[in-house]
């Protein structure tokens, strides 16, 4: 049996956005420079504006790319969620515990028709767990590396290095007054290495729905203050010069992602390095999360809306809610081009291999 959860029309969710909760890091965790798990800080990096001109292509014969392959499914989250409920000595509550991407493709997905998307969810403890449908991820990562680039035009994977080049030429390994000059003015000659993250676990809300959300976020702009007040992340992205009206609606639609991403972890500030095509870096624009729907909404093309992106997944999530009850493993889909996402049981019992063993023996003798 199928649940359809119907996109369009879309009109029925304009206006005042539903209830959200600023996003509070309650944990977090670090992949080191081999990409081993850490319970702690220890990746966390530091703002520093970088050098315009720089040329984003430099050092791609060198680059330290992380294989991501392999399915890790929610582990790393959830080990970071038992060792904070050790902490507590009781369950986090929450309605939905998943990546922070899960979400943003949820609420992109009124103004993003053309994007599918697969995701695997489970009931436990009264707890929804969501995790990409690892398969369909990397079938969609294959579709589009078949994409021939045009000729002349540099390949998707120059194109991916630029934005962790760009990363590189942005951050320090330690905050300004203990970072050398001599760092600061040799970053150009960086190895560039994406295998460390510093990954943010926050409490926040949507509507009904209480989330505890896992994602990666890139610098801070500051340090990151020790008494629980807000933290002055940084988001850094790259986008290609905006030249005329297309190029600007090809960046607004591109900047709904980035204002989604960054909503969702409470990171206030993103930071766009403009390049021009063939990858050299011509000025860099911080941006404040918060005014960017308003920019887009009285400035912009109109190609989306921050509250109506609010409100569907308001709704969305009220409907999973709902649908996903009893044992089982469900499926979550939305075709390509579709204007339904539609949700089926995949298995009748257990919790596929969204949960971890080490997650549900802990979970059942607290
Ligand atoms: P840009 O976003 O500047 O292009 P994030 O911005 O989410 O921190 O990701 C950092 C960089 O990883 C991106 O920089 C891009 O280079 C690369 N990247 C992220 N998602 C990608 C994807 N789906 N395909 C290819 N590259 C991706
Ligand atoms: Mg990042
Ligand atoms: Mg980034």
């Amino acid at each position: 049996m199928s649940s359809q959860f119907d996109i369009q029309p879309i009109g029925r969710f304009v206006g005042q956005s539903a209830a959200i909760k600023r996003p509070k890091e309650i944990a977090c965790f670090s992949y080191d420079d081999k990409h081993q798990f850490r319970l702690d800080d220890s990746s966390i990096k530091y703002y520093w504006p970088p050098t315009l001109g720089a040329d984003l292509s430099r050092g791609f014969d060198t680059f330290e790319k992380l294989d991501d392959t392999a399915d890790d499914h929610l582990d790393s989250l959830l080990k970071t969620i038992i060792a904070y409920e050790q902490v507590l000595s009781q369950p986090i509550e929450a309605d939905l515990i998943t990546w922070r991407g899960m979400m943003t493709k949820f609420m992109a997905a009124i103004f993003t028709d053309r994007d599918g998307f697969e995701m695997n969810a489970t009931l436990f403890q009264d707890t929804i767990f969501l995790e990409e449908n690892h398969s369909y991820k990397l079938n969609s990562q294959a579709k589009q590396r078949q994409q021939v680039s045009q000729p002349g035009r540099p390949s998707q994977d120059m194109m991916s290095f630029w934005g962790y080049k760009f990363e590189t030429l942005c951050m320090m390994p330690a905050i300004w007054a203990e970072t050398s000059r001599d760092y600061l003015e040799n970053r150009e000659n960086e190895i560039v290495n994406n295998h460390a993250q510093y990954c943010s676990v926050v409490k926040t809300g949507i509507g009904n729905t209480v989330m505890i959300l896992g994602g990666e976020v890139d610098a801070v702009w500051d340090s990151k203050p020790t008494d629980g007040s807000p933290i002055n992340w940084v988001e850094l992205k790259t986008s290609a010069d905006i030249r005329n009206d297309r190029d600007m609606i090809t960046f607004e639609r591109k900047l709904m992602k980035f204002w989604i991403q960054s909503f969702l972890l409470g990171v206030p500030k993103i930071i766009v390095g403009f390049r021009t095509p063939d990858g050299i870096l011509k000025r860099v624009e911080e941006m404040d999360t918060a005014s960017i729907p308003g920019t887009v909404k009285r400035r912009g093309k109109g190609t989306w809306d921050g509250n109506m992106c609010i409100n569907f997944a308001s709704a969305l999530l009220d409907f999973l809610k709902a649908t996903i009850i009893g044992d089982g493993v469900w499926r979550i889909r939305r075709k390509e081009w579709s204007s339904t996402i539609e949700v089926f049981k995949v298995e009748e019992t257990g919790h596929g291999d969204i949960l971890s063993d080490e997650f549900i023996n802990w979970r059942i003798k607290l």
